[in-house]
């Protein structure tokens, strides 16, 4: 079987790389193996979507630094640092704009407990050196004159940006077009493994199968279907439900001119305003398995949150409530490497950071097919832990 099908099968590749997932971590890589002169192909039945089209696209290693994430807050630092370069060359290659917005983040407080808990997470995050700075709350309203007068005060996160993830999304699918990459537009069923327990491919749910000589596990919060067949230590990957409301706004008075992330009474909601003056509204955080409902109570709750921190919303026209999966995992931090299993990568597991991560985790799996170290600090997010890690706290809980 030259093509690694088994037998009765029709095949397809062989491919240097197969990547099965063509959300937003599944297609950079896959551009990028492209560009390293790698022959990829990129099994997923509509790429391009996914939680990765649900997504606000913030790009926040500051306001996503949590207690005792200290490792992981250093890879979103490291991620971010790829983002301008990455942004640029990807609007070259695909000729499109990706709507990469260095705007900055504004945070805030509707009462004094939330006040004090923005305190003591601006505390932590300074403590690790991150660029942070306390406001009152009219400082707060000079940035962003559409806050709520209630609102008691907060911080502002210079560092913490944006990028419009579905244009990044279009602009991902016309540079991997380009690039040549093939598109597979069938979902993977299981990993296939060749006499020795190699990884040698990948069934699709055609019945055919594509043989590839590196194989890539990038599917998101469907992840941990295709490696519990694999056997070995495999990482542990559940979904974590968001739900994500979007606003229609005029482009000439835009409501915000950078993300408002903020508390409610406890509960954390964001504003991300788009230069054509639309807002994401984001998001709900839900252990709810794969229940893809957009439901009522959760679209209203989200919109009540907002609207008390930034009340001119009333006037902006609804678009659009969607919700999806982040791929979360045992201590958050996503799983990028080689697995147990020989020729078998996964790149999964972002959770809340997976726009933000794209570009070097990108960078990461094309050192991993060349034998190199990925960029620092990646090689400490390997998929190896996974097999020893209990749910931790946070992520038993699924509350952030
Ligand atoms: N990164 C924001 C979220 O996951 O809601």
């Amino acid at each position: 079987m030259s093509n690694g099908a088994p037998p009765g099968q029709a095949g397809r590749g062989p491919f240097d790389v197969a990547v099965l997932g063509g959300g937003v971590i599944g297609l950079a890589a896959a551009w990028r193996f492209a560009l390293a002169g790698v022959t990829v192909a990129v099994v997923d039945p509509s790429p391009g979507h996914g939680a990765s089209w649900v997504a606000a696209g913030m790009l926040a290693p500051v306001t996503e630094a949590h207690f005792g994430e200290e490792p992981l807050s250093e890879l979103l630092l490291a991620g971010a640092a790829h983002w301008e370069d990455f942004a640029a060359e990807l609007e070259a290659a695909a000729d499109m704009r990706v709507g990469y917005r260095r705007c900055g983040t504004v945070v805030v407080g509707l009462d004094s407990s939330d006040r004090r808990a923005i305190d003591d997470v601006l505390a932590y995050q300074r403590s690790l050196g991150l660029d942070a700075v306390r406001l009152s709350a009219s400082e707060c309203r000079g940035l962003e004159p559409a806050l709520s007068p209630g609102i008691r005060g907060g911080a502002h996160v210079p560092g913490d940006h944006q990028v419009d993830n579905r244009a990044l999304l279009a602009a991902l699918l016309e540079a991997c077009r380009r690039a040549g990459v093939e598109f597979l537009a069938r979902s993977a069923r299981r990993i296939l493994l060749d006499a020795r327990g190699g990884a040698s491919g990948a069934e699709l749910d055609d019945e055919s199968a594509v043989a590839a000589g590196m194989l890539v596990v990038a599917a998101g919060a469907r992840s941990g279907s295709l490696l519990g067949h694999v056997g070995g230590s495999v990482p542990q990957v559940r979904p974590v439900k968001g739900h994500i409301v979007r606003l229609r706004g005029g482009p000439r008075a835009p409501l915000l001119s950078r993300t408002v992330r903020g508390l409610v009474q406890g509960r954390a909601c964001y504003l991300v305003p788009r230069s054509d003056g639309s807002l994401v509204i984001g998001a709900t955080s839900e252990e709810r398995g794969f229940d893809g409902s957009v439901q009522v109570g959760q679209v209203f709750a989200l919109l009540d949150d907002a609207r008390r921190l930034v009340p001119g919303l009333d006037e902006l026209a609804f678009e659009e409530a969607i919700c999806g999966f982040r791929p979360a995992t045992p201590d958050n931090a996503p799983y990028v490497g080689w697995t147990t299993t020989e020729r078998l990568a996964v790149a999964t597991g972002h959770y809340r950071n997976g726009i933000l991560l794209a570009p070097i985790t990108a960078a990461a799996l094309v050192a991993l097919y060349a034998g190199a170290a990925p960029p620092s600090p990646m090689g400490h997010f390997g998929a190896e832990r996974g097999s020893h890690l209990a749910l931790g706290a946070r992520g038993a809980l699924g509350e952030p």
